[in-house]
């Protein structure tokens, strides 16, 4: 898997016309649900270049009944710019993975049942989060395929966190800009399950901005999440008092958005700018199984 990564830099964009990518707006922030483009095939530059102008513009993308192979997910992944390795992975063994099992199968006879260390740390995902917002360069986009999905629970939710900064109003958006956060998995994880010691101590706190600009288009959002720990110079009591505030306005109930998936279902979501969470499920009675991947994001926040 690791090589047809790899060698998916030499392969020459295909010279074909552009599939026709149709998008229908699933929520008035944010997010479109994608038909036309088969997400498998060979993409031409010009599909993948209108796979970023449709992140840009939309933030979350699902597209319905793929056809998806982890051989697949990688290509996509490599074809939007650099896979993310596995922080997990990587903090626990050092060993590089790009592509992880979300949810509770082990086969197609075995899974994990909800008391199983592996399934309580993957509840961590049920908090609101950015994915990697802890890392040095935090993700651009995750993808995520779902094969087997429960038939109760298990949906993933998403908000716009560009949406939220534009309802806090220009004086409140003066008084944040300039503002840079702390980001530590540590903080956020170990409320709801233990760290291994070797991943605590591969992810110090990162400084983050706390603004951040699209660079296609200029929109600005506020970047926070459960990771979020502080804001750098602040107290704790504000730093907490900031950070809720602006995790409660963009988490309003109405401004979130249900992906209810369905297995073929592929959804590529933009972590510059909004954040998701699990909804939980019944893994005693149920079986999920998803395949995720990232795109590591442009550079440090510090510098964009
Ligand atoms: C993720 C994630 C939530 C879910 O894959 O990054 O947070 O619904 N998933 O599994
Ligand atoms: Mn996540």
């Amino acid at each position: 898997m690791i090589n047809a990564f790899l060698g998916v830099f030499d392969v020459p964009a295909t010279m074909r016309e552009a599939d026709a990518m149709e998008i229908e707006s699933v929520h008035e922030d944010f997010g479109g649900r994608v038909r036309g483009l088969d997400l498998t095939g060979p993409l031409s530059s010009d599909d993948v270049e209108a796979l970023h102008v449709a992140i840009d513009e939309f933030s979350v993308l699902v597209f319905p009944e793929q056809d998806m192979t982890d051989e697949a997910q990688m290509v996509l992944t490599a074809a939007l710019g650099e896979p993310e390795e596995s922080h997990v992975v990587f903090g626990r063994t050092g060993e590089i993975a790009y592509i992880g099992t979300i949810g509770n199968v082990i086969d197609d006879e075995n899974k994990r049942d909800d008391a199983h260390p592996h399934t309580l740390s993957q509840k961590g995902n049920n908090l609101w989060h950015s994915d990697s917002s802890f890392r040095r360069i935090p993700s651009y986009v995750s993808i995520l395929h779902g094969y087997e999905v429960p038939p109760e629970g298990g949906h993933t939710e998403f908000v716009s966190q560009r949406a939220a900064y534009q309802r806090l109003g220009t004086e409140k958006q003066a008084q944040i800009n300039d503002l840079h956060v702390l980001h530590d998995y540590v903080f956020s994880r170990t409320k709801v399950a233990p760290v291994h010691d070797n991943h605590a101590a591969s992810l110090p706190p990162i400084e983050q901005r706390l603004v951040r600009t699209n660079p296609r288009h200029g929109r600005q959002n506020f970047y926070v999440g459960s990771h979020a720990r502080s804001i750098i110079g602040w107290s704790g009591v504000d730093s907490r008092q900031l950070i809720d505030e602006l995790n409660e306005l963009a988490t309003e109930p109405a401004r979130r958005w249900v992906q209810q998936w369905q297995p073929g279902d592929t959804v590529i979501w933009d972590n510059r700018c909004v954040l998701h969470r699990g909804s939980g499920y019944d893994a005693d009675r149920f079986r999920r199984r998803m395949r995720q991947t990232r795109v590591r994001g442009a550079g440090p926040t510090l510098d964009e």
